[in-house]
């Protein structure tokens, strides 16, 4: 039987990276569940507009920006485009990212090691550098950062490196913005089924409690801390 979410999201406004697929759909659907209008962002526009339709059967509002989170003019687009339509972005989370093919590190391309860092750690920093000053004039933001239990993971070497980065930024931020009203966490989903994982155990659904729980925490909830879906 399916559990009933709480609406603790009512009123605010959640804008979640890589939400055409995966974990990122179903935390979009999520937040949707209990109260959020939702900024969806992702480069193919069919899914997330299948996706917006989704969340607008449930009676909550859904802007849908194609982007790539890598590229600064785009994420610059996204966030002019979110608070245009609406008063202001409560929650961001930063959940897109892309893996390579099992290789060792020193035969990775300088290529494929840009792109990637680009997407996985640049994207999160631009949307952070660019939603943090009108969060810190509401006094209200919840970051989620998304990361992996991968941050050593030989084959992997950029992915984990950037995961890695991830989570230093997240506790970064957080010092930095102790007291301010904005909570900077990060969401390590654990193996889940996906178009990056596709021989992944749970479904991607699994994450939505935890990412839920971490959207809604009081102000004098944690910050800087790494919370792992079991
Ligand atoms: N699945 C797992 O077992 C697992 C484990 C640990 C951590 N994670 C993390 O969980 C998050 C979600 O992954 P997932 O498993 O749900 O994988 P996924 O289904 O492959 O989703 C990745 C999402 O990121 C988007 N994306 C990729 N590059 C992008 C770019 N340059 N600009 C904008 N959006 C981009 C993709 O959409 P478009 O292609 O439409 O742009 C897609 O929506 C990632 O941060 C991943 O590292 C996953």
């Amino acid at each position: 039987m399916k559990r009933r979410i709480r609406r603790v999201l009512e009123g605010r406004v959640a804008l979640v990276t890589g939400a055409s697929s995966g974990i990122g759909w179903a935390m979009a659907l999520g937040f949707a569940d209990a109260g959020a209008d939702v900024v969806l962002v992702a480069r193919r526009a069919h899914r997330l507009a299948r996706l917006a339709q989704a969340i607008q059967a449930k009676g909550r509002r859904a802007l849908l920006v194609i982007a790539d989170v890598a590229v600064e003019r785009a994420v610059k687009r996204v966030v002019d485009e979110a608070t245009q339509a609406f008063p202001r972005v409560d929650i961001l989370v930063n959940n897109a990212a892309m893996i390579l093919p099992e290789q060792r590190t020193h035969e990775t391309s300088l290529v494929d090691w840009d792109r990637l860092l680009a997407v996985n750690l640049r994207g999160p920093f631009l949307l952070s550098r660019l939603l943090v000053p009108t969060m810190l004039q509401a006094g209200y933001g919840r970051i989620i950062n998304v990361t992996s239990g991968y941050k050593a993971e030989p084959g992997f070497g950029a992915y984990s490196v950037s995961k890695a980065a991830l989570y230093a930024l997240t506790r970064v931020m957080a010092q930095e913005l102790r007291g301010t009203g904005i909570l900077v966490n990060a969401l390590d989903p654990g193996w889940v089924r996906s178009e990056m994982s596709p021989e992944g155990g749970k479904a991607p659904d699994t994450v939505v409690p935890l990412a839920i729980r971490l959207a809604s925490l009081p102000a004098r909830g944690p910050s800087g801390k790494e919370f792992v879906v079991r």
